[in-house]
């Protein structure tokens, strides 16, 4: 039987130019190209567990536009369940994607995404109370995010916090969190002013080309990175999380499935666009066999 994953989260439309060098504050430059690509952190994560073998439910809001649409028939594609997305009368939410040489800079517009309120997220109890595991990010109100990890906990649903992006978190939330995935910048911001004892054991902190650190009382087991040429970034973190998810809804240890998250994570680099680079299984298995 497939691994049952929802994601409640985010689904944006990722509007990507590709420039160098990038433009100063009130320049104009002429960039190298466009592309209009689905993405959203809660979007990404559902069709990188779906590629990976999941039965994967997104529970989430679109517009009721022509991107929505367009995202909509997109995820049926890739196999995720959409019956529970729905069309709101607000845009559909948009991510402003600037790659250049150096770094992305993204400027997310929420729009549609707010409407995923703690309300919403209640009416589809029982999607996340039948889940394995529940895979949530930041980019929706926080009180749908606490309402969701409130429901799976209720259930004994395992829960993955991707904490981005990075806000307070309050410690009633923290505590029905079984994993939390910030990066090393989001880490910093999630310590601060909290009690170690909180975190502990939950916390698998991603850096990059470093690899991932799993933190559990003073100890730091890093499980490094696989070394692959990059063409795009973008979506890696939600690569690496989709495939944690499925490898521990497959039973595998919490080092075995960073390992499994970090070859899905190098995979989905290597092409252009957050969801297009994601891998299936077989290239996965495939891919870290070739590698030892
Ligand atoms: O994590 C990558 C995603 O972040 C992009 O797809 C973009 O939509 C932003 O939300
Ligand atoms: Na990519």
């Amino acid at each position: 039987q497939k691994p049952k994953i929802t994601v409640v989260g985010s689904i944006n439309m990722d509007l990507v130019t590709i420039a160098s060098p990038l433009p100063n504050i009130g320049e104009t430059v002429f960039g190298d190209q466009f592309q209009m690509n689905p993405g959203g952190k809660g979007a990404n994560q559902a069709v990188a567990s779906a590629r990976l073998g999941a039965h994967v439910q997104l529970i989430g809001c679109v517009g009721n536009d022509r991107f929505g649409k367009d995202i909509l028939e997109h995820l049926q594609k890739e196999g995720v369940d959409v019956s529970n997305v729905e069309p709101v009368t607000e845009v559909t939410a948009t991510a402003t994607i600037i790659v250049s040489n150096q770094d992305n800079s993204i400027i997310v517009v929420p729009a549609a995404n707010n409407h995923v309120t703690a309300a919403f997220v209640e009416s589809k109890r029982d999607v996340i109370a039948g889940s394995d595991i529940l895979i949530l990010q930041l980019e929706i109100p926080l009180e749908g995010v606490i309402k969701a990890a409130e429901i799976a906990k209720e259930n004994g649903v395992t829960v993955i916090l991707n904490p981005a992006p990075i806000q307070e978190l309050s410690s009633e939330l923290v505590k029905n969190i079984d994993y939390l995935t910030p990066n090393e910048h989001e880490q910093l911001l999630l310590k601060k002013d909290r009690r170690s004892e909180e975190l502990d054991g939950k916390l698998i902190v991603t850096k990059g080309s470093q690899g991932v650190s799993i933190l559990e009382g003073n100890q730091e087991t890093t499980i490094p990175a696989y070394t692959i040429d990059v063409v795009d970034t973008t979506g890696a973190g939600d690569a690496f999380n989709g495939g944690l998810a499925l490898a521990l809804c497959r039973g595998f240890n919490l080092r075995e499935a960073c390992k499994y998250g970090n070859a899905v994570a190098a995979l989905s680099t290597t092409k252009l666009g957050a969801q297009t680079g994601m891998p299936t299984r077989e290239e996965v298995e495939e891919f870290m066999r070739s590698q030892f």
